[in-house]
């Protein structure tokens, strides 16, 4: 069944279920008054009898009986004067008696209302009967502690029961409005729940069907709503993980590529010369340096063969970490001087602030691998300008800068420097260093599996600064070294 018509038929029932109870107790209560305020009323006219068609000598007004009688015509009201035998003293047309099970109520001096069928004089003076539906109210009078007398009050059930019947009628004609209000109501408020559901439906079709644009507003505060507002938000990040998939793809493919075509290069060089030696094409003088040649094309294939695999390493937590606390001010300097090189190549000046003792808690080797990357990179992306590398302790972690003025990088190019192969400008490749776009990623990943932190801020054209933060050895996370400590003395 289609969820606005079960939404429907859940909320009707309910609403027929509120309205029949309702409608029923309504009818039971009215009827109940009505039927009571019968009974009252004919009591209260006994007692008036009581009062005064029954004299002190114990005989009967009669006239007065007459009188009320047709005052009453209107309401079609009777009295019946019983005497103590249970004979009919008024009328004097009347012969039926009370049945005994009420006479021995009324003998105990207990009032009798009842519900029957009479026979009764018609009033065409005939002297003719018939019966009739009455409600009866019998009050038995006493003298002296013995009953002398039961007064009847009768008056005919049709009025009572057309006044009822008319209620009756009126609470049906009340259910079957408010029945097909109840429809409409329904109908429209189901129809706004299957509305909400539908566009999320679509939504959700629209997202099968591959389209990760789809945006559903929050309309409400109710659970749909809600439920709309996370699924939004899954899509949301669904598309991103979605375009994250895609630029790692295209970053890997762009990798490959790279990485054949750096590999291509060495290995063309390496297979020339070794033919040129196999066929002794290579002069005597010249072979020395064709051999140094292969040597470092051969070293750029490992190395970036293995930077792949350190990265790997390190990502995969698989890196054992050797830490302890050393002073960094050697290593920063001992760094400078091994650059010193390459930076007079380009025309940098290296200036190293550093206090004399540094403490850093630190794998050595990899402390200074991250110190190398960054100041190899600051180097190689500055032309006759300067690289300040500043050493300095800040609150339970040692703090390392190293600034540049050289090329910076835009806001896009910051954004993507810790992704691996990324390399802001791919015509920056095949320079003398290398480039594999690992060394940032694999810089990043260290510093982290040291408790550390690394920032960079650059601007285009002016340079760049790296921010780099070792935590001392009471705050640096434990349990990756320690265990990795451990598997590497078994
Ligand atoms: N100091 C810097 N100034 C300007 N650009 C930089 C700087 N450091 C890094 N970059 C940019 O970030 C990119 C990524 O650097 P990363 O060190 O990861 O790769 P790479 O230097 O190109 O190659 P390698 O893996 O050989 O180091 C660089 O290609 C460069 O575009
Ligand atoms: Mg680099």
């Amino acid at each position: 069944m289609k969820l606005i018509y079960q939404q429907m038929l859940s909320f009707l029932a309910m609403i027929i279920v509120a309205l029949s109870v309702v409608s029923l107790l309504f009818i039971q209560t009215t009827s109940n008054n009505a039927w009571e305020n019968n009974f009252r009323q004919l009591a209260n006219y006994t007692t008036t009898i009581e009062q005064n068609a029954i004299l002190s000598d114990g005989t009967m007004n009669n006239a007065f009986l007459d009188n009320s009688e047709q005052i009453l015509s209107g309401q079609r009201i009777q009295f019946v004067i019983y005497d103590s035998k249970n004979w009919t003293r008024y009328p004097q047309t009347s012969s039926q008696g009370i049945s005994s099970t009420y006479w021995k109520k009324l003998k105990k001096g207990e009032d009798v209302n009842l519900r029957t069928s009479v026979r009764v004089p018609d009033r065409n003076g005939k002297g003719t009967w018939r019966t009739q539906n009455m409600t009866i109210y019998y009050r038995p009078i006493f003298y002296s502690g013995k009953l002398a007398y039961v007064i009847g009050a009768l008056s005919p059930v049709d009025t009572i029961q057309a006044s009822i019947n008319k209620t009756e009628r009126n609470v049906f004609i009340g259910f079957v409005i408010s029945a097909i209000a109840a429809i409409i109501l329904s109908y429209f408020l189901a129809q706004y729940q299957v509305r909400k559901i539908n566009r999320l439906r679509r939504a959700t079709h629209e997202i099968a069907q591959g389209n990760y644009d789809v945006k559903i507003k929050k309309t409400g505060n109710d659970e749909i709503s809600e439920l709309a507002n996370d699924f939004g938000e899954m899509t949301t990040s669904l598309q991103e993980s979605q375009e994250e998939i895609k630029r790692q793809e295209d970053r890997r493919r762009q990798f490959m590529a790279d990485a054949a075509h750096e590999m291509r290069t060495p290995l063309t060089t390496i297979n020339g010369l070794l033919e040129g030696l196999a066929y002794d094409a290579i002069p005597e003088d010249m072979r020395a340096k064709s051999i140094e040649l292969m040597r470092s094309e051969t070293n750029r294939l490992i190395r970036l063969v293995n930077e792949n695999l350190d990265y790997e390493k390190i990502r995969s937590n698989q890196i054992v970490l050797m830490r302890n606390t050393f002073n960094a001010s050697d290593d920063l300097n001992n760094v400078a001087s091994q650059l010193q090189k390459k930076a007079d190549e380009a025309g940098d000046t290296i200036t190293v602030n550093t206090p004399a003792e540094l403490p850093v808690y630190a794998d050595h080797d990899r402390f200074v691998q991250v110190i190398f990357n960054i100041m190899q990179n600051a180097i190689q992306f500055t032309q006759n300008g300067s690289i300040t590398v500043t050493g300095r302790r800040a609150y339970h972690q040692s703090e390392f800068v190293i600034s540049d003025t050289g090329i910076g990088m835009t806001e896009e190019q910051v954004k993507n420097i810790w992704e691996r192969y990324y390399k802001a400008d791919p015509s920056r490749k095949n320079t003398k260093y290398g480039e594999s776009g690992l060394g940032m990623a694999i810089v990043h990943q260290l510093v982290q599996v040291h408790g550390g932190t690394i920032k960079v801020d650059s601007t285009e054209g002016k340079g760049t600064t790296f921010t780099v933060t070792f935590p001392d050895e009471d705050t640096a996370p434990k349990k990756t070294n320690e265990a990795a400590d451990k598997n590497s003395q078994a």
